[in-house]
């Protein structure tokens, strides 16, 4: 097998300059890096990174723990992660915390023990053990779709006042720790207004597992909707499908058992959509004629449904992608100031709501996501 001293003899450059060039460790003249590139390709030669990772404490590696990895939105943010980490020439170690806290820590501490550079995690809604351990490890960490209560974590400082960013900066009330998801409240009241607009006065909601992020925001959006529409909140209408299909099913049913059931629904997940849409086909109800439907996700097949589903868009490739680049950002300038980064979402327009054809024009999230992040400085 060759070895780093054939390639440093056949490109004619001492072992020092080969390790710059693999390791980045330093600038090398862009004709000499070459050579040594060319000595890599005609000898065959593999870099150990194992060894690097001696030399360089660094295991060009970034831990990704996210649950319910088979939901398309779940995917889509890891293919979005995938990209970016192996363009930037990172690995990744992937694993499900299945949203169980416990399961959640212990994943966590595996990818720590196999010295990630850093992490991504999407949390559960009881994350405490979680954050303590990467806090006290110092790991540096970005929070990807569900954000986390700078309040809830600062109990567990080291003595050195160290944080997952290695000695970030962070104020009082300031996380220590980076995060990124989607913007949820403004497009939860925006499904809300558009339905009210059609004509609708009860208008219910299937929301998701209480304690995460998401589903606060999203009810939080669905009462501001109803607020800015002038509609009264009958807190009977509002109800919890627990973030999963079979728990949307059975909240749905209960709606439409209420002595006055909503006219219109909004359904806070993809999975939630598909249990909603369960319960009506088993009531023997037809969306929109019976009752209307606006759903938060929008996925591969949405428009395959009959109706075609008016949804909200989040830009979940995006967001995987731009937790790579925070993530990096923190390793190579780790005293940077902490930020929480929220990306839009975009309204498509479909059937499902009532209306009768699309109007044209729904916004393109990739479009939006990408203007905000230049505006945050993020995309550099
Ligand atoms: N968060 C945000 N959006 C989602 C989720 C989630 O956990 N599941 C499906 N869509």
């Amino acid at each position: 097998m060759p070895t780093m001293a054939d390639v440093a003899r056949s490109a004619g450059v001492s072992v020092a300059t080969v390790s710059h060039v693999l390791n980045g460790t330093r600038p090398v003249l862009p004709h000499t890096r070459q050579a040594v590139l060319d000595a890599i390709d005609a000898l065959g030669y593999t870099p150990n990174t194992l060894a690097r990772s001696l030399v360089t404490s660094r295991t060009r590696s970034i831990g990704l723990a996210v649950s319910a990895i088979s939901n398309p939105y779940f995917t889509e943010i890891l293919q979005g992660v995938e990209a970016a980490a192996l363009e930037a020439g990172y690995s990744l170690l992937i694993a499900d915390p299945h949203d169980d806290p416990g399961h959640e820590r212990k994943v966590v501490q595996l990818l720590h023990e196999r010295r990630v550079d850093g992490m991504i995690v999407a949390p559960s809604a009881h994350p405490h053990d979680l954050v303590g351990y990467l806090r006290r490890h110092a790991v540096p960490t970005v929070f990807l779709d569900r954000v986390i209560d700078a309040g809830m974590t600062d109990g567990g400082a080291t003595s050195d006042g160290a944080g997952g960013g290695v000695g970030a900066a962070h104020g009082e009330g300031t996380p220590w720790y980076d995060q990124i998801c989607a913007e949820s409240t403004e497009p939860t009241a925006r499904l809300v207004t558009h339905l009210a607009g059609l004509g609708h006065l009860r208008i219910g909601l299937v929301a998701g597992l209480p304690g995460l992020s998401t589903t606060s925001e999203r009810v939080a959006g669905y009462r501001d909707g109803l607020t800015a529409a002038g509609l009264a909140h009958d807190e009977r209408l509002l109800v919890s499908g627990n973030s999963e299909s079979a728990g949307a099913e059975q909240a749905t049913a209960a709606l439409l058992a209420l002595p006055d059931p909503p006219t219109a629904l909004v359904t806070a997940n993809n999975a939630m959509t598909i249990g909603a849409l369960r319960a009506l086909r088993r009531q023997g109800l037809s969306v929109p004629d019976d009752i209307a439907l606006c759903c938060f996700d929008d996925f591969a097949w949405a428009d395959l449904f009959s109706p075609r589903l008016t949804a909200i868009a989040q830009p979940s490739r995006e967001l995987g992608a731009h937790a790579v680049q925070v993530l990096l950002h923190r390793l190579n300038e780790p005293h940077r100031p902490t930020r929480t980064v929220r990306l839009p979402c975009a309204f498509v327009h479909r059937t499902s709501c009532g209306c009768l054809e699309e109007p044209g024009g729904s916004e393109d999230p990739a479009h939006t996501a990408s203007t905000t992040l230049s505006e945050k400085g993020i995309a550099s």
